[in-house]
């Protein structure tokens, strides 16, 4: 299976250095296929700068696009929101659904995650469902139940999914250059690769870790068996540092 590497660059970048890192990461990257699959997720403003690009540099499909979320409805008087067949305009392959960020200042409940899946598969988007615990739940020994009933409230049993890619983020961990050992990652992700197994209706699953990955600890982190990939928030923002990590 080829791990996926995903890029999320929250709300930073901007017209100038979204450009500059575009012509330093695509002259670098050459459609080498020993690479693995890169996901980059810009702002919304940036879906079709970055799906030009894409389109005309990308021919061995490393590449893709992906959106840093995605509304709970097809359309209507949403102000603010993007609908999945509107990124689909705009060739995404993905979107992150539930990262803590959205959980935490946008109020984004598990009944609303739902919903926002089964959008992503009315138009055939992989989601990329973010799932992880506070720093109170690990300290507390909570965080089993809790990762899995993230899942469960979330995921619902009957849902025919062709691709998922669950993306395990400990919320303590995120922009605090603290990672959790290695033998935690793996502990986590060999119980939701169990949970998921229940899933029959899950083709293909992917379970990838976030949270302050870097160059430095990148290669560590994707030896785990179970882990078949990354979510890199800041350092992905550079592009020497986001080659480093996929090279
Ligand atoms: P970080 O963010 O790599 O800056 O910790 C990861 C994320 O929030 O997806």
């Amino acid at each position: 299976m080829k791990n996926i590497i995903v890029a999320n660059w929250k709300m930073n970048q901007d017209f100038a250095t979204i450009s500059s890192w575009i012509n330093d990461f695509f002259y670098k990257i050459c459609d080498d296929k020993n690479f693995p699959e890169i996901a980059i997720c810009p702002p919304y403003l940036y879906l079709d700068m970055l799906s030009k690009v894409i389109n005309k540099n990308n021919k061995n499909s490393l590449i893709s696009l992906g959106s840093q979320d995605i509304s709970f409805s097809q359309s209507g008087a949403y102000t603010g929101d993007i609908s999945a067949k509107m990124l689909k305009d705009f060739s995404c392959k993905y979107a992150i659904i539930g990262h803590s960020e959205r959980r935490q200042f946008h109020c984004e409940t598990n009944d609303i995650l739902e919903k926002k899946l089964k959008m992503t598969i009315a138009e055939d988007i992989v989601p990329i469902f973010c799932i992880g615990e506070s720093l109170k739940d690990r300290q507390e020994k909570t965080y089993v139940d809790f990762l899995k009933s993230q899942i469960k409230s979330v995921i619902p049993k009957d849902i025919y999914l062709e691709s998922l890619v669950l993306a395990y983020e400990p919320i303590w961990s995120i922009g605090t250059d603290t990672t959790p050992k290695i033998s935690a990652i793996k502990e986590v992700a060999d119980l939701v690769c169990s949970e998921l197994l229940n899933y029959k209706n899950i083709k293909n699953f992917k379970i990838i870790y976030g949270g302050s990955v870097k160059s430095s600890n990148s290669k560590e982190i994707l030896s785990i068996k179970n882990i078949n990939g990354l979510l890199v928030g800041s350092a992905s923002l550079n592009y020497k540092e986001f080659f480093k990590i996929i090279s």
